[in-house]
């Protein structure tokens, strides 16, 4: 296991922002987590096709003649959901890390927890680890940024980790910028590469990184891009850098 570390050493700024940044980073998490689910569930971009009953159901409105064929996800709200979410707690899941647990530390306030997307015009089917692991069987999906994304990336892996027995998932850490979990019965890898400003710069040692002047090169990603070329599916995110 990585060291434990406290805050998130890149919110190297002013303390008083951490909370705030720290609720923010959750928020955008849980949204950016919904879309990236329905996406890996859809495998068809923007627009469902509302015709496959396994990927999206119809709401009813009473107005079915007219209604478009196709749903947009994009269109929708938060409703507050606390009878099927949260999909998983963070003090049960092995590969948390410390950073993100707020519940195993004792935040008291776990509502945030409960809010599911809802697009107007359809119903997104409940998340189905068994489900995403059949799609991602033979694939390679990695997730690359800063911290931001390796939130994302180990809430997908406790996402999915509860479908898997104990000595069919592993974690990888050598030291690198690549953090492999892997899902062996379905020779399926979910992971993590730091690269916080996507393209090469002096804050990419996963560990020290904490620069006060940050410099990138923005036309050279190729030292990073050389670990994810084979890579199925690809999640960039770079976040207050
Ligand atoms: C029915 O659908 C049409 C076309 O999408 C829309 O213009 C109309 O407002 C809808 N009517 C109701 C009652 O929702
Ligand atoms: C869910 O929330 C509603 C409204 O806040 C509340 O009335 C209900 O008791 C809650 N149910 C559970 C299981 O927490
Ligand atoms: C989850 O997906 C698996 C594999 O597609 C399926 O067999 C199972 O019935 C699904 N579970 C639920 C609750 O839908
Ligand atoms: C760590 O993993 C990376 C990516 O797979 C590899 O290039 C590197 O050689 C590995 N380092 C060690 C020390 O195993």
């Amino acid at each position: 296991m990585a060291k434990k570390s406290n805050l998130s050493p890149q919110f190297s700024g002013t303390t008083v922002d951490i909370r705030r940044s720290f609720q923010s980073l959750i928020a955008l998490l849980a949204a950016a987590l919904v879309v990236g689910a329905v996406y890996l569930t859809a495998e068809s971009g923007y627009l469902v096709q509302e015709d496959d009953e396994n990927v999206v159901q119809r709401r009813s409105t009473g107005n079915e003649s007219s209604e478009n064929t196709r749903c947009d996800l994009f269109s929708g709200k938060w409703v507050y959901d606390n009878e099927s979410y949260p999909l998983y707690k963070d003090y049960e899941c092995k590969f948390m890390s410390d950073q993100l647990a707020c519940g195993k530390f004792g935040r008291k306030d776990l509502d945030y927890q409960h809010w599911r997307w809802q697009p107007h015009h359809c119903d997104l089917p409940r998340f189905n680890a068994t489900a995403l692991l059949e799609r991602l069987r033979n694939k390679r999906l990695v997730f690359v940024g800063d911290s931001l994304n390796r939130g994302q990336w180990v809430s997908m892996v406790c996402l999915l980790e509860k479908a898997i027995p104990p000595r069919l998932k592993y974690m990888h850490n050598n030291g690198s910028s690549l953090i492999t979990f892997k899902a062996k019965e379905y020779n399926a890898k979910i992971e993590f590469y730091w690269a916080p400003l996507l393209v090469e710069s002096n804050s990419d040692d996963p560990v020290n990184h904490r620069l006060p002047d940050r410099i990138i090169r923005a036309q050279a990603i190729e030292k990073h891009a050389r670990h994810w070329t084979d890579a199925n599916i690809l999640i960039f995110n770079t976040f207050r850098w």
